[in-house]
């Protein structure tokens, strides 16, 4: 057992799709391969879908622990992939049902059970909704996840700003996916132009970038992740060194 509290990462984008959820599985089961003990937990309000991307069919989930039937460490289910996964419920409002103090104990609560683990993960709702904008807020880090589009990126910034200006939380750093060495680049200096600007923020890191990879669609549609199937493809060896740096 750990005596620190583990990592606690939100991985968080302003706009939907962007590829949370696909960075966040491969991720832990990255970081699972390097040693780490690993919790993914889907955030996804209302939205979950993590446990169907790894084709599992766990028997409880967060809404088993929120209505009080489970306790948070009896809902989680062992993966193929060395990592534990606390599964959201789709179509239940699930943490976004909590007022903001009863999330932060949740939150704490989630640091006292992880204490078993070196790293959690939260794969978070797509956008700024209070909820998101507090467990990111109060993890270690969060992981942004924006493409080059620009409707993307203007949606990471705005998360970015409300991070900011809401909770006087400056743990952004930046992930940008489906881009290039030169994409990411520029994506990042736009960030960071808007954000000391605008914001007088320190920039924000750039963590790491991804890029596009036919091998992500073939492994979901297989049911299974990208980096079991695919180590070896450009996207997932940049994704190994984003891990490292967690
Ligand atoms: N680097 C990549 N290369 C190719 N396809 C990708 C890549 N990253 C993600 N995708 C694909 O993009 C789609 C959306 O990804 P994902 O579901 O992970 O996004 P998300 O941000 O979690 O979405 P949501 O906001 O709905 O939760 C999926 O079909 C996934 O396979
Ligand atoms: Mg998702």
């Amino acid at each position: 057992m750990n005596s620190h509290a583990p990592k606690l990462y939100t991985i968080a984008s302003g706009k939907g799709g962007v590829g949370k959820t696909s960075l966040t599985l491969n991720l832990a089961a990255t970081l699972a391969k390097q040693g780490k003990r690993v919790l993914v937990v889907d955030v996804d309000t209302g939205l979950a879908n993590a446990d169907v991307q790894l084709n599992l069919k766990p028997t409880y989930d967060l809404a088993h622990a929120l209505s009080g039937e489970k306790h948070l460490r009896e809902i989680i289910s062992p993966t193929p992939y060395g990592f534990g996964l606390i599964a959201g419920r789709s179509g239940h409002l699930g943490l976004a049902s909590l007022n903001l103090p009863t999330l932060t104990q949740w939150l704490n609560e989630l640091r006292e059970l992880g204490r078993d683990y070196d790293v959690i993960l939260l794969d978070a709702a797509a956008g700024i909704a209070p909820p998101t904008l507090l467990m990111a807020a109060q993890s270690t880090a969060t992981l942004l996840i924006t493409t080059p589009d620009p409707s993307s990126l203007t949606d990471a910034y705005a998360l970015l700003k409300l991070l900011w200006l809401q909770h006087g939380a400056a743990n952004a750093r930046l992930v940008v996916n489906l881009a290039t060495a030169r994409e990411a680049a520029q994506v990042h200096t736009r960030l960071n132009t808007a954000a000391a600007a605008f914001l007088h923020l320190p920039p924000v890191p750039l963590l790491g970038q991804i890029p596009a990879c036919k091998y992500f669609a073939q492994a979901v549609k297989n049911h299974e992740l990208a980096v079991a199937a695919f180590p070896a493809s450009a996207a997932l060896v940049a994704l190994a060194a984003v891990a490292k740096q967690l």
